[in-house]
C-alpha cells in the first residue's frame, strides 16, 4: 500500500514527548495550538489531512470529516473515551478512530482515589477553613469524615481497565468492592463483587463513576439513583459529566440526601454550572484525573504510534471498536 499523501493534523500541542515522536513521523505537519481551534480552524487543520490528532475538545463529527476529503485515514483521539467522535461516521468514510486505553490508568485510578479521600475526609473543607485565617484548636468533633479503612464499601459503576485500578487501591484500604460491569452481574472475581447498579448505589459509602458516556449512560446518575444512595454515601464522578445529572447532585446535596461527591467531570465543560460552585459537600477539579506528566507524554505518544501505524498500512494498535 502506498503512503496517502497529506498532512498529519494535530488540533492542539500536546507534551514535549508527544511532540517529539510527531516530529519523527517524517510527514508535513500542520500544528493547532495550547488552546482547543475553533471550528474553522478545525475545518481548515482536517482539509486535505491523511491524519488527525485530536484531543477531547474537538468534536469530530461527519461535517468535519467531510471537510477532510478523501485522503483521511485515521482519527487518534488523545483520551480513552471517545464521545467527542462520531464513531459510525468515521467508519462509513472508511476512517479508523483509535484512543488511548491501558496508558492511563493507573493515573486515573490514582485521582479517583485523590477525590475519594479528598471527599470523605474533608481534606478541601479544612483547607478552606484554614485560608479563612479564623483561631482554631484541635477538637474531637471536628471536620469528621468517613472512615474509608473500617470496612466502607465502594461501588465502582462501570468496572473496565480503570475500575480495575480503583478496586486494587480500594482493597489496599480493606474496603469491600462492588461493581457494575456490562459483562456480568454476579459472581465475585479478584474480591470484586459484581451486582446490578441499583444494589451498588443502595450498598456503597462511597460510588465511583467509571463508565464511557453513550446515549445508554447518559444521566445514569440521576434524581432517582441518588435517591437510592445512602444519606451518608459519596459520589465520585472522573469519567464523563454526561453521566451525572448535575442538577440533580445539586439538589440531593443541598438537602443531604448524600453526604457529599466529588467531580472532575462537567456535563457541559469548560463551563461549570454555578450551582455547583455553591454547593459546600463538594471537592472540584477541572478535568485532569489522567494528568500524570508522564501518562500525558504515555497518551499523546500512543496517539502519534497510532497514526503511524496506519499511515504504514498497519493495523491500528488501540483502535476504538
Ligand atoms: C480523559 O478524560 C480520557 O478520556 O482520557
Amino acid at each position: 500500500m502506498t503512503s496517502p499523501a497529506g498532512h498529519v493534523y494535530l488540533s492542539r500541542l500536546l507534551t514535549d514527548g508527544a511532540m517529539a515522536r510527531l516530529h519523527q513521523l517524517g510527514r508535513p505537519l500542520v500544528i493547532g495550538e495550547e488552546n482547543p481551534p475553533t471550528r474553522a480552524a478545525l475545518e481548515d487543520g482536517f482539509a486535505g489531512a491523511c491524519a488527525a490528532v485530536v484531543t477531547l475538545t474537538e468534536r469530530v463529527d461527519a461535517e468535519l470529516l467531510a471537510c477532510a476529503g478523501n485522503g483521511l485515514q485515521v482519527v487518534a483521539n488523545v483520551a480513552v473515551g471517545y464521545d467527542n467522535i462520531d464513531v459510525a461516521a468515521a467508519s462509513a468514510a472508511g476512517v479508523t478512530v483509535t484512543n488511548t486505553p491501558g496508558v492511563l490508568d493507573n493515573a486515573t485510578a490514582d485521582h479517583t482515589f485523590a477525590l475519594v479521600l479528598a471527599a470523605t475526609r474533608r481534606v478541601v473543607d479544612g483547607d478552606r477553613f484554614l485560608r479563612t485565617r479564623q483561631p482554631w484548636i484541635w477538637g474531637p468533633r471536628m471536620f469528621t469524615g468517613l472512615d474509608v479503612s473500617a470496612g466502607a464499601t465502594l461501588g465502582i459503576l462501570g468496572f473496565g481497565r480503570i475500575g480495575r485500578a480503583v478496586a486494587r487501591r480500594a482493597h489496599a484500604f480493606d474496603m469491600t468492592v462492588l461493581a457494575t460491569s456490562r459483562h456480568r452481574t454476579s459472581g465475585v472475581d479478584d474480591g470484586v463483587r459484581f451486582v446490578d447498579t441499583d444494589t451498588l448505589l443502595a450498598d456503597s459509602d462511597v460510588v465511583c463513576v467509571l463508565t464511557p458516556l453513550t446515549p445508554q449512560t447518559r444521566h445514569l446518575i440521576d434524581a432517582a439513583a441518588l435517591a437510592r444512595m445512602k444519606p451518608t454515601a459519596y459520589l465520585v464522578n472522573t469519567a464523563r459529566g454526561g453521566v451525572v445529572d448535575e442538577a440533580a447532585l445539586v439538589d440531593a446535596l443541598t438537602a443531604g440526601h448524600i453526604a457529599g461527591a466529588a467531580l472532575d467531570v462537567f456535563e457541559n465543560e469548560p463551563h461549570v454550572n454555578p450551582a455547583l460552585l455553591d454547593v459546600p459537600n463538594l471537592v472540584l477539579t477541572p478535568h485532569i484525573a489522567s494528568a500524570g506528566a508522564a501518562t500525558r507524554d504515555a497518551m499523546g505518544i500512543l496517539a502519534v504510534d497510532n497514526v503511524a501505524a496506519v499511515l504504514a498500512g498497519r493495523p491500528a494498535l488501540t483502535p476504538v471498536r
